[in-house]
């Protein structure tokens, strides 16, 4: 039997690749997976347990103990409703630390592996094209300028009510960048066979409409 489809969509930092991802996802009635939503639990969970993120065998087993579950726009680590807490960029910047180390991502695959269901699955992350899904139907780097990137995320939290340092928000997205980019495991990059998308100057409409007539021609 053939596989579910597979739309992989990766990208840096506050790129919008998740909601271009999961808007794709519901157009198509496909399911969603916000892989770096794994790493932020892991990330959380590391802290709730005092684990140094330098230690990659403890953090591993970690990983694989964590009991994960996504519903209904809600996410839960050990049933604890951890939605809103997971989001920090204080979480995020662990999560690029983590995120390092293979034993911590050996401990993910399978997870990301389950979300693979009829009629389809649209993931988004940094290592969905190279390492997890690399059979996707198609393969998207969805990019945009760090500027762009720092002023998105700068009025995403003033949106929210949290106060926010366009210039420190930068600093943050480009050591993250710098991170993924340049770790031995699964680093962010374009994959081969896949299509750079650059959105600094398209609205998010713009972008969707991309992903879906790309995945129409492919499977035309
Ligand atoms: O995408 P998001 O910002 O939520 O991801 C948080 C961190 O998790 C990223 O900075 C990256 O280091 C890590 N990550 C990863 N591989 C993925 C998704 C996220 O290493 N597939």
């Amino acid at each position: 039997m053939n596989s579910p489809p597979v739309i992989a969509i990766d990208g840096p930092t506050a790129s919008g690749k998740g909601t271009v991802a999961s808007l794709v996802a519901e157009k198509l009635g496909f399911h969603y997976l916000d892989s770096g939503a794994l790493y932020r639990l892991v990330a959380l969970g590391s802290q709730k347990a005092s684990i140094d993120p330098t230690n990659g065998a403890e953090l591993g087993l970690l990983a694989q103990k964590l009991v994960i579950s996504f519903k209904n726009g809600q996410i839960l680590l050990n049933s604890e409703d951890v939605t809103e807490v997971i989001r920090t960029e204080s979480i995020g910047l662990c999560a690029s630390a983590i995120a390092v180390h293979p034993e911590v991502r050996q401990a993910l695959v399978g997870v990301q592996h389950g979300f693979r269901k009829a009629p389809g699955l649209v993931a988004d992350g940094r290592d969905m094209a190279s390492v997890i899904f690399p059979d996707a139907t198609l393969k998207v780097f969805l990019t945009a300028t760090a500027d762009a990137r720092a002023e998105r995320r700068y009025k995403q939290l003033i949106a929210k009510g949290i106060s926010a340092k366009l210039e420190d928000l930068l600093r943050d997205l480009q050591e993250r960048d710098a991170r993924d980019s340049s770790r031995g495991a699964a680093p962010l990059l374009v994959a081969d066979g896949a299509k750079v998308l650059e959105t600094s100057d398209l609205s998010i409409d713009q972008a969707v409409k991309t992903v879906l007539d790309w995945y129409q021609a492919k499977t035309a």
